[in-house]
């Protein structure tokens, strides 16, 4: 596995490859990689001929209050573990290369990325217009065949999956399920910061989910009494979450009655950790 830096690099690795007809993969990351980017790695290993991860801490998608400088980095680490699932490229630009001086162009997907984690009381819709802007860049960069994303961050799936499609870009979006710890909670980088009690409740999250879901598959369909399992949940463990919405999968429009292609999505501050999840209700979505 070859690490490269430069958009030129990129490229002048990936023609030949591309010439040669091999298709490629893409995994976008910040880094800190941990079992839920490797099974994307691994993911794109088995449907494509070439793989390639990036590895760049986007100062776009950070609210000014959170510490961009906190962000766990490790890029030795990082690389071991790339290689050793067999990616074939490490693309890690500097902060430079993919925002040179003058840089002034966003992309912004609207409509899907002012409510969830892009509610104006959250992250806000800047943090998705980061997003957006970043993963397309590197979409141009790299001229996938196909792009890895995980199901843990399914409103930036929903939104990537948008962008895609109203700005014809010429690459697969794949969605791959949540890589969980055994108590169920979702691996993330951000789990680093909870303390060892809020590391005990923080699987409370997914037990909501999953309390949610077997309401569904029990018959429940109105909004109000699948929250209310949910929620129950959270109360017990004494989680107060910062959202807990039922949304439609493909839209994020808000949902009265459940159906097949419900998210259930909830975020909730831990101490210094800010945990998301979801989960696609009625069993058959992942
Ligand atoms: P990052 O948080 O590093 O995540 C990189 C990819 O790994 C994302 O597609 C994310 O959804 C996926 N991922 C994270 N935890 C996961 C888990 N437990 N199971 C499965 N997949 C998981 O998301 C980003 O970086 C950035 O926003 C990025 C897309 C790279 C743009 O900067």
């Amino acid at each position: 596995m070859r690490t490269v830096r430069s958009v030129a690099e990129l490229r002048a690795a990936l023609d030949p490859e591309r010439r040669a007809g091999r298709s490629i993969g893409l995994v976008p990351t910040m880094g800190a990689l941990h079992e839920g980017h490797l099974s994307l790695i691994r993911r794109a290993r088995e449907e494509s001929g070439v793989v390639v991860v990036s590895l760049f801490v986007n100062p776009a998608q950070f609210a000014p209050a959170e510490d961009l400088s906190a962000y766990p980095r490790d890029e030795e680490r990082d690389i071991g573990l790339a290689r050793a699932e067999g990616a074939d490229l490490l693309f890690a630009p500097s902060r430079d290369e993919v925002y040179p001086d003058g840089f002034v162009t966003t992309v912004v997907v609207d409509g899907l990325t002012g409510v969830l984690c892009g509610d104006s009381a959250r992250r806000g819709p800047e943090h998705f217009a980061g997003v957006t802007t970043v993963v397309a860049k590197l979409l141009h960069m790299a001229q996938p065949d196909r792009a890895y994303f995980g199901q843990k961050d399914a409103q930036q799936a929903i939104v990537i999956r948008r962008m895609v499609r109203d700005l014809d870009m010429p690459v697969e979006i794949v969605v791959a399920p949540t890589v969980r710890e055994a108590d169920g909670l979702a691996l993330s980088s951000r789990n680093a910061y909870l303390s060892p009690g809020e590391r005990e409740r923080a699987p409370a999250l997914h037990r909501a989910l999953e309390a949610a879901d077997e309401a569904v598959m029990a018959g429940e369909r109105s909004a109000a009494a699948v929250l209310a399992a949910a929620r129950r949940e959270l109360d017990e463990a004494g989680v107060e979450p910062e959202y807990l919405e039922l949304r439609s999968a493909s839209d994020l429009r808000p949902v009265e009655h459940v159906n097949g292609s419900t998210l259930l999505a909830v975020a909730a501050r831990l101490g210094r950790a800010r945990l998301i999840d979801n989960k696609v209700l009625g069993g058959t979505h992942q």
